[in-house]
């Protein structure tokens, strides 16, 4: 938790309304408006959230809207629908035909429009090869792929036959690639010869031929040809993308999905040293990013909208294909880093494009403040209307940057606060009803009930009282378990106040009922809003001959929010060094990927434990802040002197 941030957010006092501009057209126009829609929402969401559901296309209507069995939901139990058939056919008999879906640039600047009719074709091309490869509803597909269109495709065409998409990062390395296609089961992977990043060759299919082997279970890999590079082609197994889809029928009949059928697997971290394959099933999920997507984003047919993260993450699943796509949006997607060839990226492919709404991190939005004013200046930006924010705790100093410099005091500005767990976005301002507040994320989307409790469960009801972010009633887009681990999705999830939806965040509300999330109260840190757990990083680090033990902590970081500072214990007979630190830090990335990448490493004769054993990490946490005097209780360390130690231990 960065207490620098809380406290400046606390300082600003500002607050700022919704431009009348805005308003005057926005979805949702006024605090009223909100509140009555949120009331009935909340007294009635089978009502509720049936009308929404009822906007969409089912094969087979459900029986009942929701079954709520704690922790365990159903949602539109019975109904028969299919994502893919929704977010693309459902468009094809209206104008939207011919409206662009996906505007894609890649890095070197090369561009591809698909409407929604040719993304349609191109889904269900895929969608029969993938049958044709032998891919059943139910199995579970495996992508490593770039940013471009063919992500988009691969995940549609398994939704359209059923199959269960697993999306991994593609910075993620070759082993945690491996752990996930092992995790989920995968015989189907698709990657490509490469990706763009900073002009670079991002060598995927190095890094799936190694995961391949490690895994022994995978039977066919398909490979989007994206930079030309020579890769090895393994007769049998290895398949390009663009010869198995040559002269295919361009339509394929979507598989009837039960509402509770599952949609994709989208591993992330946890306090534990093995990611979780977080579950989210069809007509829920379908339902609240549908609804989400086009109120936070107040989508009008004539906006282009853009979201800059990964499909990797939860972020580009729902809110780059799922959401825009079930709105007929026109979605731009763009492959490569947001400083090259140089810091105006961004700003260039806005102007370009015509972007209205921009939604991206509080980590990119800090880089472009360091690199400076002048890039943004050099474009016009006029085309924006919306901008919105992501991943992490924004500090109001960024917030109030990227509302004046890119939105020029014009925009409203939409802080989410969501999880990947939660599928969709979860607390919000709406942008034509709610005054801003730079640093709290807002109130509650509908449906949504978010409360803060204390360490016994208790609601703390005042205001400005700092507890833990719990959600008490079941919604549509909840993940519905943990793949494999139904047991862990009980514990993690369920056990600590029972009934109610333990989110790992701290957070507080002020008197009118905005939150401020305080970040993380167990042992997940966010590396540019990216999440990583820490004992993830403590195994990849034992798992180097030289460590005979690892503690991981965060510490504040300008620009990315956290930063990694890792301290090792050597074995016996290893000196600690410059080098060795370097080399730890290599295999960190080798083990994980560069996410992971410590920015320090600290080696100490011995770690601060409590005399039952348990490594100290507050203390630790201090001392990675680089606080001189240690506050708190010490009193059952066992090893004063290791203190020192850590201190000096650089
Ligand atoms: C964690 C979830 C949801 C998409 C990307 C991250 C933090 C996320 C905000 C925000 C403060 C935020 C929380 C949360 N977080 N958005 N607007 N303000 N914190 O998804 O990888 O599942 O991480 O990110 O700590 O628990 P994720």
């Amino acid at each position: 938790m960065d207490k620098d941030r809380i406290e400046a957010v606390l300082k600003e006092t500002r607050s700022f309304e919704p431009p009348e501009a805005f308003r005057l057209r926005a979805r949702v126009k006024s605090e009223e408006e909100y509140e009555a829609e949120y009331r009935r929402s909340i007294e009635d969401p089978e009502g509720y959230w049936g009308e929404i559901a009822g906007e969409l296309e089912w094969f087979e209507p459900w029986q009942k809207v929701l079954e709520w069995n704690p922790p365990h939901a159903k949602w539109f139990t019975g109904g028969k629908t299919n994502v893919s058939y929704n977010a693309l056919d459902r468009h094809l008999a209206t104008w939207r035909r011919n409206k662009a879906a996906i505007v894609w640039e890649g890095e070197p600047g090369d561009t591809r429009t698909l409407t929604y009719h040719e993304l349609h074709r191109e889904v269900s091309r895929f969608a029969n090869v993938l049958r044709r490869l032998g891919v059943k509803k139910g199995d579970r597909v495996t992508l490593y792929m770039p940013m471009i269109p063919e992500a988009a495709v691969a995940m549609l065409a398994c939704a359209r036959i059923g199959a269960v998409h697993s999306v991994v990062f593609g910075g993620f390395s070759a082993s945690a690639l491996a752990e996930r296609i092992k995790d989920a089961g995968s015989e189907v992977l698709i990657t490509a010869d490469g990706g763009w990043r900073r002009g670079q060759v991002v060598p995927l299919k190095e890094a799936a031929d190694e995961a391949v082997r490690e895994t022994g279970i995978v039977k066919h890999v398909v490979v989007v040809r994206r930079t030309g590079q020579e890769v090895p082609m393994e007769p049998g197994r290895d398949h390009w993308y663009h010869e198995l889809v040559e002269g295919v029928e361009g339509e394929a009949p979507p598989e009837p999905m039960d509402s509770e059928d599952p949609l994709f697997i989208l591993y992330t971290s946890g306090s534990t040293g093995k990611p979780k394959g977080v579950l989210h099933t069809t007509g829920g999920y379908m339902t609240y990013t549908f609804h989400t997507a086009r109120t936070v984003f107040d989508l009008k047919d004539d906006d282009t909208y853009w979201c800059t993260a990964d499909v990797g993450w939860i972020t580009g699943h729902s809110y780059i294909v799922y959401g825009p796509l079930l709105n007929g949006a026109t979605v731009v997607m763009y492959e490569g880093a947001p400083n090259h060839p140089e810091p105006d990226r961004f700003w260039e492919i806005v102007d370009k494009h015509g972007v209205t709404v921009l939604y991206t991190a509080p980590t990119a939005i800090r880089a472009f403040m360091r690199w400076g004013e002048q890039w943004p200046m050099k474009h016009r930006l006029d085309s924006l209307r919306l901008l919105g924010t992501v991943g992490e705790p924004i500090n109001p100093e960024a917030w109030l940057w990227y509302y004046r410099v890119i939105g020029k005091e014009r925009c409203p500005i939409v802080d989410t606060w969501w999880q990947t767990e939660t599928g969709g976005i979860m607390i919000t301002t709406l942008p034509g009803a709610h005054r801003m507040k730079p640093g709290f994320a807002g109130k509650p989307f509908f449906g949504i009930a978010p409360e803060i409790v204390d360490g016994e469960g208790n609601p703390i009801r005042e205001p400005d009282q700092g507890g833990y972010l719990v959600i008490t009633k079941p919604w549509p887009s909840m993940l519905r378990t943990v793949w494999g681990d139904p047991e862990r999705f009980v514990n993690q999830y369920w056990s600590q106040y029972p009934g109610k939806y333990f989110t790992g965040d701290g957070a507080r509300r002020d008197a009118e009922g905005y939150y401020l999330i305080l970040g993380r109260v167990d042992d997940v840190i966010n590396i540019s809003g990216h999440r990583l757990g820490t004992m993830e990083v403590e195994s990849a680090l034992v798992s180097h001959p030289a460590v005979a033990e690892a503690a991981v902590v965060a510490r504040p970081d300008p620009i990315k929010g956290e930063a990694i500072v890792a301290f090792v214990t050597p074995v016996g007979d290893v000196e600690p060094s410059e080098a060795l630190a370097e080399e730890l830090k290599a295999h960190v990335v080798k083990v994980i990927g560069a996410i992971a990448r410590p920015a320090e490493i600290r080696f100490a004769a011995a770690l601060p434990k409590t005399r039952s054993g348990k490594i100290m990490r507050r203390l630790l946490r201090q001392i990675a802040a680089g606080q001189e005097e240690i506050s708190g209780d010490i009193s059952t360390l066992e090893d004063r002197s290791v203190v020192e130690q850590l201190k000096k231990g650089k």
